[in-house]
């Protein structure tokens, strides 16, 4: 593992929270606030490592804006972001409440507070059991439900889910922490603790290099294995780079079995979905949270 490039991805990820936060109001929209994200990632010397999925209320991920999406931020705001150095990633995420709910405050405080006593255990040796156990109660004792399937992961390079999961609730698995990049976050709910798949997002990842018929689509095709890797991507950059024609391109890659299409994921009651997400690195040198 390259130390010093997942240390920065990190800090990065840190910085652009600190920068991002104070412009999160009600009624800026969510495609002003992912392009700043996104643009200050790069200003900062990394890449997005994957679109900044800014998801309101019972929307739990993988909402990120189209490239002439509308929607203003309102209600119980999550921002998930990635930064990749050269393929070493930081995955980070914060909760924000937009209509001066005190449920809202409570369900972010509860997703805080479940990552903050994760974190606090999460060392070489712990059994993963400890940790959704932990995760689970603490949500539980504010009153709400963890999201029992979604759930936290290793990370390896250009690689944001490498395997590993890290529970979000106790289970009877007897698996330990060994060295790696790790992501945790915890999800609080009001519902029943559980996401199910919603519309289509506007994100994709690459499942398959084979060849297709259409020059354009062709041409996306070799744009997305050179700049993302197998990393996720969403309509909106490559729009940016293609124009509107690219849409049809974009679906055409996926009949023809090139991309896999992320599906919203919405908490099956309806209710409201806080997060909080840190990216941590478990070395000879002890637990070190990179984004904090
Ligand atoms: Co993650």
């Amino acid at each position: 593992m390259e130390r010093q490039k997942v240390i920065l991805a990190g800090k990065i990820a840190s910085q652009v929270r600190e920068y991002i936060k104070p412009q999160l109001k009600k009624g800026v929209p969510l495609l002003d606030i992912a392009e700043k994200i996104e643009n200050k990632i790069i200003e900062l010397g990394g890449k997005p490592a994957f679109p900044v999925n800014l998801s309101i209320n019972e929307i739990a991920a993988h909402f990120t804006p189209s490239h002439n999406d509308e929607t203003k931020a309102h209600g119980l705001l999550k921002i998930d972001f990635g930064v990749h150095v050269d393929g070493w990633i930081s995955d980070h995420a914060f909760s924000i409440d937009l209509e001066n709910s005190d449920e809202n405050k409570k369900l972010i405080q509860a997703s805080e507070q479940a990552l903050k006593n994760a974190i606090e255990a999460f060392k070489q040796g712990t059994n993963l059991n400890k940790i959704g156990t932990t995760i689970q109660n603490t949500i539980e004792n504010f009153g709400f439900s963890p999201i029992i399937n979604l759930s936290g992961h290793s990370i390896g390079k250009y690689n944001l889910h490498a395997g590993i999961t890290i529970p979000n609730i106790g289970n009877k698995l007897n698996n330990t922490l060994e060295k790696g990049l790790y992501a945790i976050e915890p999800f609080a709910t009001t519902g029943s603790g559980k996401v199910h798949d919603g519309k289509p997002s506007e994100i994709y990842v690459i499942t398959s290099e084979k060849n297709i018929r259409n020059p354009t689509a062709r041409e996306i095709l070799r744009y997305i294995i050179e700049n993302y890797h197998t990393l996720p991507f969403c309509s909106r950059w490559i729009v940016k780079k293609f124009g509107t024609r690219a849409l049809f391109a974009l679906k055409q890659l996926e009949e023809n079995g090139n991309l896999h299409n992320f599906a919203q994921l919405i908490e099956k009651k309806g209710s409201k979905v806080s997060q909080a997400e840190h990216t941590l690195l478990l070395d000879q040198e002890g637990t070190k949270v990179t984004t904090l």
